[in-house]
């Protein structure tokens, strides 16, 4: 009896001990990132921040675009996450953690990864492990500042994709999701237009703090490319600035006006077949000074081609298995052991990935401990869509300059007015080409200015 007790409370120990060695072993597993010691203080810093083991054991999260956290998230404000987290940061911070590596562009990677913590908890409630987690993000986030004169001189990881050159930079009609990434996409005289707004900001709704995203810290960029080129591409600008009629008409079709009761107008100028569009994401940092400062570290690209023409606006459009040949979707994210790797190739393409949806328009449940669909096992079920490309056309499935999200009124898919305009009101809209300097420097301003800033840049700067 005393026998079979013992290697009961053997066995006990023997789960437990095995539970945490996994649990704690793979957290610290996590790829070396920034050394080959997967138990470098910097390895752990990035595991214990960015890492979370699921309900299947396995560690997720080691090295994509942002951390594993939504809105409803309690990980790292709570428990083992909490504590762990904690003790590394304040180990980084008492040993000087920021001596034990030079290379500008580890400091500049960390310190953007430790800041989308920060800029998620900075819409949590207040309690006092928020405090604490902030206080200590912000002495690791100093200690990590480049200067500004540093951070300008940091790499674009979208050029070194380019001179990698490992995927075509064409898009190839016959192949639409054979993937492509275009060159040229920030020369300021080349094909692409980068396209500003004189009444606002660009890419508003992915800088949105309220629900709409957690991690804000980044400038975003939308540059098109009409087939015929430059010229052409800034005479559609100067056609839409002008154009004097209502965007959004009422659905003439008696039948269908119920369920979409509007229509864009068919008058509108048109984006040819074969038109590009690129939606361009940049880390924003903060310097030495405490001054937030737009970095030349290029984060994801979102890329469109028409693949078709532009058909007469009609309700047609909406129907969603139509809509799946109007374009060709793309992704392309950085990752941390591409860019600090030995032969980097800058930004991955991720288009056929399948993965957790974070950031911009996600879900707030924690997808690791309340699935968004719960039928489904882990990780199936907390990863929405099949695939990244999937994802793409429940807010892009019109045609052309329909599926143009930045005009106000014809987001997400849907033609809608807010309530307190009417459809004659929606346009004319203030775009214009405009230098990727003038986009970066609107967009810093607007975060200075950010609930979001106002609670950490005080302490980041203390
Ligand atoms: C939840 C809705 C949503 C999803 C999903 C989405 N987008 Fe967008 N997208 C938008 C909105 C809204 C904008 C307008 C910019 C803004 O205001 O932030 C936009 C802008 C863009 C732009 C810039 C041109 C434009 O339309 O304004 C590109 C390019 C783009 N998205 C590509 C993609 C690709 C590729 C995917 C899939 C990988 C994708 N988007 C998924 C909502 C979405």
């Amino acid at each position: 009896m005393l026998l079979f007790i013992m290697r009961c409370v053997t066995l006990v120990f023997a789960v437990i001990l095995i539970g945490c060695t996994s649990d704690a072993q793979d957290a610290v597993k996590a790829q070396p990132i920034y050394d080959a010691n997967p138990s470098h203080l910097w390895n752990r810093v990035h595991a214990a921040q960015l890492c979370r083991v699921g309900p299947d054991g396995k560690t997720y999260g080691e090295d994509r675009l942002e951390p594993l956290l939504w809105m409803h998230s309690e990980h790292l404000l709570r428990g083992k996450s909490f504590e762990d987290a904690i003790a590394v940061l304040d180990e980084f911070d008492r040993e000087g953690g920021e001596s034990l590596i030079e290379a500008p562009l580890k400091k500049a990677i960390l310190q953007r990864d430790l800041w989308l913590v920060a800029n998620w908890l900075t819409q949590k409630p207040d309690t006092e492990e928020k405090q604490r987690l902030q206080t200590a993000l912000a002495k690791v986030i100093r200690r990590l500042a480049l200067s500004s004169e540093q951070i300008e001189k940091l790499p674009d990881s979208y050029a070194m994709a380019v001179a990698a050159k490992v995927v075509s930079s064409r898009f190839d009609a016959a192949q639409p999701e054979r993937s492509y990434l275009p060159t040229q996409l920030f020369d300021a005289e080349g094909p692409w237009v980068c396209i500003g707004r004189s009444d606002g900001l660009i890419a508003p709704q992915h800088l949105r703090e309220d629900s709409s995203s957690p991690f804000t810290n980044s400038v975003f960029l939308i540059l098109l490319k009409l087939p015929a080129g430059r010229a052409a591409t800034l005479e559609f600008l100067l056609q839409l600035e002008s154009f004097d009629q209502p965007y959004l008409i009422a659905n003439p079709n008696e039948k269908s006006r119920r369920s979409i009761p509007l229509l864009p107008n068919a008058a509108l100028p048109i984006w040819p077949k074969g038109s590009e569009v690129a939606l361009v994401r940049r880390a924003m940092l903060i310097d030495s000074k405490g001054k937030i400062v737009a970095s030349p570290i290029t984060e994801s690209i979102q890329l469109r081609v028409m693949r078709t023409e532009t058909p007469v606006p009609s309700s047609a459009m909406f129907n969603i298995e139509k809509a799946r040949g109007n374009w060709a979707f793309f992704e392309f994210q950085f990752r941390r052991t591409d860019l600090l790797g030995p032969s980097p190739i800058g930004l991955r393409d991720v288009s056929a990935d399948r993965d957790f949806k974070t950031g911009f328009m996600s879900h707030p449940s924690d997808g690791f401990d309340e699935a968004p669909q719960p039928t489904k096992p882990f990780p199936l079920g907390s990863q929405p869509f099949d695939n990244n490309r999937a994802s793409c056309i429940g807010c892009h499935q019109l045609p052309g300059l329909y599926s143009f999200n930045s005009l106000a009124g014809f987001q997400f898919g849907r033609l809608q007015i807010s309530r307190d305009k009417s459809a004659r009101e929606i346009g004319p809209f203030q775009f214009k080409a405009a230098s990727l300097p003038e986009i970066e420097a609107a967009a810093v301003q607007w975060k200075e200015t950010q609930a979001s800033w106002k609670r950490f840049g005080a302490l980041a700067n203390r």
